[in-house]
């Protein structure tokens, strides 16, 4: 049975976010009961000291928060998510303060050219990542896609990355109102009306493609 480990990064209860996610894990239910769930905001997780001893370690050093639990889970894991607003152009702080403790995951050692990375453990996994904005410009989120890309890169080369974008979220809830509800919200933010309908049915596929994106990815092969 596979193993689904997702990360939330957003801090409302509500959010766009956890609706993808929502939709991605209903997906999933259809073939795993592995699914666990963890509001990043909610760890008791420290910042990354930037001591290294994770170099020669091969664990972090940091003993007494989260992490231990939580890299136990990771590692475990067989669909690693992070589902996330995107907060100027980036990722919230309490999902970089865990990408950051992912350091200790890899060897990372200065060549002439630059930093090689070799990971301690052989790393197999879908990262799926699910992201939510408020502006309908997805170039928004190129930075976190180029982070995500890079990331799995340097945990091995059979990582794969599977990404959701969904736009023109401003509000908690607005992935799932619809029209008419669609309708009020526009014309208190002063967008055109001729936006609602498309952008209704946009927001619908979306939900649509994380539960199948969910559904395959929980398929044993
Ligand atoms: C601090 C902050 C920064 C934001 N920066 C951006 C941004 O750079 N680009 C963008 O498209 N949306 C930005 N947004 C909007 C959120 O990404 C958007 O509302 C998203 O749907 C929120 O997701 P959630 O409901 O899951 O929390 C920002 C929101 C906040 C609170």
């Amino acid at each position: 049975m596979k193993k689904i480990l997702a990360l939330n990064g957003s801090p409302r209860t509500h959010g766009n976010s956890t609706f993808l996610l929502q939709h991605f894990m209903e997906g999933a239910r259809q073939n795993t009961t592995s699914l666990n769930e963890i509001r990043t905001h909610e760890l008791n997780l420290k910042n990354c000291q930037g001591c290294l001893r994770c170099n020669i370690l091969k664990l972090c050093s940091i003993s007494d928060d989260d992490w231990q639990e939580l890299s136990r889970e990771i590692l475990e894991s067989d669909v690693l998510v992070f589902a996330s607003p995107i907060y100027f152009h980036y990722l919230p702080a309490s999902l970089k303060k865990v990408i950051d403790r992912f350091r200790s995951f890899v060897h990372v050692q200065i060549t002439e050219t630059g930093l090689s990375h070799t990971p301690w453990e052989v790393w197999n996994k879908d990262f799926v990542l699910l992201l939510s904005m408020g502006s309908p410009d997805k170039a928004e989120a190129r930075p976190v896609i180029e982070l995500f890309e890079f990331m799995t890169s340097i945990l091995g080369s059979s990582n794969r990355l599977h990404i959701i974008t969904a736009t023109r979220l401003a509000m908690a809830k607005q992935i799932i109102r619809t029209e008419e509800e669609l309708g009020i919200l526009y014309k208190k933010l002063n967008l055109p009306e001729e936006l609602v309908k498309g952008d209704c049915a946009e927001n619908n596929k979306v939900l649509l493609n994380c539960r199948g994106l969910g559904s395959k990815l929980s398929k044993l092969a």
